[in-house]
């Protein structure tokens, strides 16, 4: 053999390493974000692969334009590394229309030169790469700003397409699983609401339970994933005396043990109606648990942080509106009297920690209550 031939050999052999370590690289990484995107809400997908992208491409700026199909805009949240209000982009010579047309990735080198014209993007190199799930089109990718100011190479541009051609699959999944579950939790509010049209006394206590659960909780400023499940959890959190006949859950007098027991079982059955819903574990552990007590002596025996916060915070809320309503054989208290009555039962019924934090929320807010 020609030693100009081995040479050429030797080339392609570290050619062909290099291509496979590339490859291999390639596939840990959509391994590793296969892993990071599972089960998790389209917030959080996004969230994660904007982190991602940013020090994968070491830019600056990442962002994820959602196509919105209703007003067929393109809108996003986060543009330019600031979180804004919601952008719409204008169809004509925008980059990211053609991108989301042509199905195709696209680089360009000097964005001020080129054709494209748009708003807000003053930056010279950009990339972006369609959305695009199995069923529907999603959105695009967008990066910007080059932390070394260079340009993107031609492998940017395959390596960025083939994650956005993973985080579709996931984010249309996503999606999909997010409009299930609204329209589920639309048709158990409407049980509830007919729940609480046949009772007595509860109107309206769900929605009210919701409204002081998320002022708790925003004075914990817990952030916008627990406050979604907070949330859907008070909305829920009652859905289990669906099954209680009725003439216990309106009775007047007072409850004999073996009705008290018969009321006290909603929270587990609540959280059986629930059980097969995937994604909604901490939900169902928050209704299960909404009646214990801080100190052990509530229904499971539960205490302190084994109690999941959702409970906690839902705890308070629900003992506060009880508090402030009217039963048929008792007045309401006051607002001062109820939040004298929440305080005594901190370190007792309730988190001190979550009472603190309903203080503070009910002194900001005292026209929340009715
Ligand atoms: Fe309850």
């Amino acid at each position: 053999m020609k030693i100009s031939e081995i040479e050429r050999l030797k080339k392609d052999l570290q050619a062909t390493v290099k291509e496979l370590s590339d490859s291999y690289e390639e596939l840990s990484l959509l391994y590793k974000l296969s892993e990071e995107f599972s089960g998790l809400s389209v917030d959080e997908i996004c969230k994660t692969l904007l982190m991602e992208l940013r020090s994968l491409f070491q830019v600056k700026t990442s962002a994820i334009l959602f196509l919105d199909k209703n007003r067929n805009v393109l809108k996003t949240k986060e543009f330019l590394g600031q979180w804004v209000h919601e952008i719409e982009f204008e169809r004509e010579n925008n980059i990211f229309w053609h991108v989301l047309e042509t199905g195709k990735p696209l680089a360009v080198c000097d964005f001020q030169e080129s054709k494209w014209k748009m708003q807000y993007v003053n930056n010279s190199a950009v990339i972006v790469a369609p959305l695009r799930g199995k069923k529907q089109d999603i959105g695009v990718l967008f990066l910007a700003d080059k932390e070394d100011g260079l340009e993107f190479f031609s492998g940017d541009v395959k390596l960025l397409n083939t994650i956005a051609f993973l985080a579709s699959l996931f984010i249309e999944n996503a999606l999909l699983t997010e409009e299930i579950q609204s329209f589920l939790i639309g048709t158990i509010r409407s049980f509830i609401k007919a729940l609480e049209a046949t009772s007595l006394w509860t109107a309206g206590h769900t929605e009210r339970v919701t409204e002081y659960a998320l002022g708790i909780a925003s004075s914990m400023e817990l952030d916008a994933t627990v406050m979604e499940k907070l949330r859907i959890c008070s909305l829920l959190h009652d859905i289990g005396k669906i099954t209680i006949p009725r003439d216990i859950l309106n009775k007047v007098d007072s409850l004999d043990d073996q009705e008290r027991e018969e009321i006290m079982r909603h929270p587990v059955i609540g959280a059986e109606i629930l059980s097969e819903l995937k994604g909604f574990v901490d939900i169902i552990e928050g209704i299960r648990y909404h009646h214990e007590h801080y100190d052990g002596s509530g229904l499971h025996g539960l205490k302190e942080k084994e109690i999941p916060l959702l409970s906690r915070i839902i705890a308070v809320a629900d003992a506060f509106d009880a508090m402030t309503s009217n039963r048929p054989y008792r007045q309401r208290k006051s607002l001062f009297e109820a939040v004298e009555e929440i305080k005594s039962l901190a370190g007792k019924q309730f988190d001190p920690e979550v009472v603190k934090a309903f203080l503070k929320w009910i002194n900001v807010s005292p026209t929340a209550v009715r």
